[in-house]
């Protein structure tokens, strides 16, 4: 689906939680038969963030949670709802949003986990959006979550090699925008290759549990290459922008060649580009939000510029989503 709405919601805060382990590529090649010049050169990665033993995705997501709230400069009790995208919860429920709404005192707000991986955190955005434009909504929270670390298989050198911990949140609210324009998203899935990359949480088949992402990796390049492109065409066209109008365009981060192909077809300039996954590999559904702080810190995030997001990979499912930055300079 994909729509495009008169609207004045926009972003106004950021918040992150980047694990202070960092594993490098060296330390990977250890343990598996690969090496720092190959994942740098097939993936861009350099090294990715591990959580420690005793912190949990939930435990990642509050602290996202609240300095997102900090930034934005909000109390906790404006918020109406909050989205957790993970591929990595902790358990089935308590929801992680159920507990960092009782953490940060969202005593008003409903309280959901969305699960779509990698393309989670927009497909959390776009539910975001459409709330505040129904109405049903002023603030939204959306966080995005991950400890992919305990769902990798570690003697997998085609998966291991890519994967990190992390989590972003964001503040989504009504009226933020100092004009009303159109608002794009697209959200899609391609089911029939959903077993190209796959997570189990329960067992299959009457064999034992294999809790870890298993990847047909040239199969997903593949669709991501293709869907970086044609999905930013649709957005543009839908909303009658041009790429002249994004400010910073913020991909998925699973591989820096995909990113590269896409923003070259697309004709944007790198210097609009996030990039973030030498320093944090793939971390799924906190890719973007933690693009974000990173743009944000850096001071490449200023109020009133236009955002294109765009998370992909499990599914095969795709999120975009054009929607302006308001948050007050770092
Ligand atoms: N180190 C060294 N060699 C490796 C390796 C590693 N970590 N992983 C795979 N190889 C080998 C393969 O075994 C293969 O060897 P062979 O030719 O002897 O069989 C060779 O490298 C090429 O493998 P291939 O899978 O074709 O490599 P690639 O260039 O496609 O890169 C990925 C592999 C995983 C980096 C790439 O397919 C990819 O990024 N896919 C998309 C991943 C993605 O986006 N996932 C998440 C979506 S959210």
């Amino acid at each position: 689906m994909i729509g495009a709405t008169e609207s004045d919601v926009a972003i106004i805060g950021v918040g992150a939680a980047i694990p202070e382990r960092i594993l490098t590529n060296a330390e990977i090649s250890q343990r598996v038969e690969t090496d720092d010049a190959w994942i740098r050169e097939r993936t861009g990665i350099a090294e990715r963030r591990i959580a420690r033993d005793d912190q949990t995705v939930t435990d990642l997501a509050i602290i996202a949670a609240r300095q997102a709230i900090e930034r934005a400069d909000i109390a906790p009790a404006e918020i109406d709802l909050i989205l957790t995208a993970t591929a990595s919860p902790e358990r089935s429920f308590p929801s992680i949003s159920a507990l960092v709404a009782d953490d940060i005192g969202a005593h008003s707000a409903g309280a959901i986990d969305m699960l779509a991986a990698c393309a989670g955190f927009a497909y959390a955005l776009g539910h975001a959006i459409a709330q505040i434009n129904s109405g049903m909504a002023t603030t939204v929270m959306v966080i995005g979550a991950e400890v992919l670390s305990r769902i990798t298989d570690w003697d997998d050198r085609g998966t291991c090699i890519l994967f990190g911990d992390g989590a972003g949140a964001i503040i989504v609210r009504k009226g933020a925008a100092p004009t009303s324009e159109k608002v794009v998203v697209e959200l899609g899935v391609d089911g029939s290759k959903g077993f190209d990359l796959y997570g189990d949480l329960t067992p299959r088949n009457g064999e034992p549990l294999d809790k870890c992402i298993r990847m047909n990796g040239n199969a997903v390049y593949r669709f991501a290459t293709q869907v970086i492109v044609e999905s930013a065409k649709r957005v543009l066209e839908v909303g009658g922008y041009t790429q002249d109008d994004i400010d910073l365009f913020v991909p998925h981060q699973a591989n820096l060649r995909i990113i590269e192909s896409g923003v070259e077809r697309l004709g944007f300039p790198s210097e609009r580009v996030v990039i973030t996954l030498d320093k944090y590999g793939n971390t799924s559904s906190a890719s973007i939000p933690l693009c974000l702080d990173y743009a944000w810190r850096t001071g490449r995030l200023q109020p009133g510029q236009r955002l294109m997001m765009m998370g992909l990979g499990g599914g095969l499912a795709w999120g975009t989503v054009m929607i302006r930055w308001m948050g007050a300079p770092a």
